[in-house]
């Protein structure tokens, strides 16, 4: 057996200088097998992969040590810990100074590298004793453990040494997002979906480094978040939702922990309060809203366009500055959506009128406004963000304006629309969405110039799923999809390609107790992780 000289390293912080100690002995270097970092099933597909065809050897005696000084590289490198703890149940020590043997590390570093600006930009060094993932921000620490997770493989290889050895392919990634805005959406207006399914979905969508979560939380059948100042906003109008259920709404603190978890993944929680229509709820609930001098009842359709707020009276906009400033002090996040759709019973000059009014309390309360395509008819500055979901018109006027648009087009990126005629939940207004479409399009190349897009997003409706089993059927697997096309530069997508990695995700969505739709487009890796709860099986 080949003997080479071991440098054991333990890392520890000194007055925040890191101090290397490094004790020299003789160890047998255990030989691993030949694999290859490319062939590994990444997504999103990271800017560049160099392979080195040998393997780091993860295992026991392996610790996470971070920049102790870097704000959150403590908490990056615990949460990536944890992760593979569920994952292959190996207990990895991080920052600890142990007596313990410990041959190999993984290092979360902070580097002021040039090539490292964009906050989320991270490179990864995989060596046989040595992973070093470096990174400016803890951000970009955070989507490059993502990219490690998916790298360390379900099962051990228990023939290369005494203790079981997970093989992680060596080489070097270099990576960076194409879009600054991956954003996803879910409607928990039509049906409510608990603080706890909402949890599931940010845990599933930042595997995929997505970093936006939309929130539409009121429609016509909802309200769905605690107003303090106006309390009859959840008890009347948070009452029901499509179908007749009971609805349901988050308190400001169930709001403030969906916020929180979303933070601790770097993924920024963004509010929508949809008006001046889609507001049935709000009417209900505080009537002097619609101005028609009549109290709506509740609705618990699917129909659109037949609600408005009073656009001209100046109580409705007392009524908006209470709501957008109790959301926003809650919300880190540099976002307020202002819905802004299918105001179907609103005259267009009230509209316009609306929206003007609404961009300035907005930005009365520190927050940075996004609306439905229709917003760009108003007279709103070029700060504002235009999601274009189905009027290329509108789209272009925002452009006109120097708006930057998030593109969301139903037809390509509705996560609700069905995936064929048999899908028995979603809807197919703009089509049928099977995986290849959702997959096989270009943002960049969609009609917006690349310098006003700020990224893309999936939204998902909730008239047709009022589980979170049925939320995963719609979302799984297409979000993967626009994860890569919001992620990877257009040069790395390639459907053929793509169809194989996302493939080799079915053991990650099964372990993770994902409903996904098993399209028959994809060849589905057959699990082989060894839970115990699925060996009995
Ligand atoms: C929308 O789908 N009404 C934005």
């Amino acid at each position: 057996m080949i003997k080479t000289v071991l440098i054991r390293c333990i890392f520890f912080l000194s007055i925040g200088i890191l101090v290397l100690a490094c004790q020299e002995n003789q160890k047998p270097r255990i030989p691993m097998p030949v694999t290859n970092l490319s062939d590994i099933s990444l997504i999103p597909k990271p800017t560049k992969t160099i392979a080195t065809n040998s393997a780091f050897a993860l295992d026991q005696f392996t610790a996470i040590y971070t920049s102790k000084s870097a704000t959150g590289f403590d908490k990056v490198g615990k949460f990536l810990a944890e992760k593979l703890k569920a994952k292959i149940n190996l207990d990895i020590p991080v920052n600890q100074e142990t007596t313990n043997t410990i041959d190999r590390v993984i290092y979360i570093n902070q580097s002021d590298s040039i090539v490292l600006e964009t906050p989320e930009a991270y490179q990864l060094y995989i060596n046989q004793d040595s992973i070093i993932l470096n990174a400016n921000t803890a951000e970009g620490a955070f989507r490059g453990i993502q990219t490690l997770r998916q790298l360390v493989p379900d099962v051990s290889t228990d023939t290369l040494a005494e203790q079981k050895i997970w093989p992680v392919p060596s080489g070097k990634i270099i990576d960076s997002p194409n879009f600054g805005y991956r954003g996803a959406m879910l409607d928990v207006a039509r049906h409510f979906f608990s603080v706890e399914d909402v949890k599931k979905y940010i845990d599933l969508l930042s595997y995929y480094k997505i970093n936006m979560l939309h929130l539409h939380l009121s429609d016509d059948q909802g309200w769905r978040i605690e107003i303090k100042s106006w309390p009859k906003l959840t008890e009347i109008g948070g009452s029901t939702e499509v179908g007749g259920e009971s609805g349901g709404f988050y308190t400001q603190e169930d709001y403030k922990e969906i916020v929180r978890y979303a933070q601790e993944r770097y993924m920024t929680v963004i509010p929508e309060i949809d008006m001046p229509g889609h507001t049935n709820s709000a009417s209900a609930s505080y009537p002097f809203l619609n101005g028609n001098g009549k109290t709506p009842e509740l609705y618990e359709g699917m129909r659109v366009g037949f609600s408005t707020f009073d656009t001209r009276k100046d109580t409705v906009y007392s009524f908006i500055d209470d709501v957008v400033r109790e959301i926003s002090e809650m919300t880190p996040g540099p976002y307020f959506h202002m819905g802004g759709d299918e105001s179907h019973v609103t005259k267009k000059n009230d509209y316009i009128y609306f929206v003007n009014r609404v961009e300035k309390i907005v930005q009365k309360h520190g927050k940075r406004m996004i609306g439905w395509d229709e917003i760009a008819n108003a007279d709103i500055d070029s700060n504002a963000i235009a999601q274009w979901w189905a009027s290329e018109e509108n789209a272009k006027k925002a452009v006109e304006k120097n708006m930057k648009v998030i593109v969301s087009p139903a037809k390509k990126a509705y996560l609700d629309m069905q995936y064929d005629t048999l899908t028995k939940l979603g809807l197919h207004w703009a089509g049928y969405i099977p995986v290849d479409t959702a997959y096989q399009w270009t943002p960049e190349e969609y009609g917006i110039p690349m310098e006003n897009i700020l990224g893309t997003e999936a939204p998902l409706w909730s008239e047709t799923i009022t589980n979170i089993e049925e939320l995963e059927y719609l979302a799984f697997p297409r979000v993967i999809g626009y994860s890569e096309l919001a992620w990877s530069i257009p040069e790395n997508r390639n459907w053929e390609d793509y169809k194989v990695r996302l493939g080799d995700q079915a053991p990650f969505l099964e372990r993770m107790n994902v409903n996904y739709y098993p399209s028959k487009l994809i060849d589905w890796k057959k699990s082989k992780f060894t839970y115990e709860t699925i060996e009995k099986d």
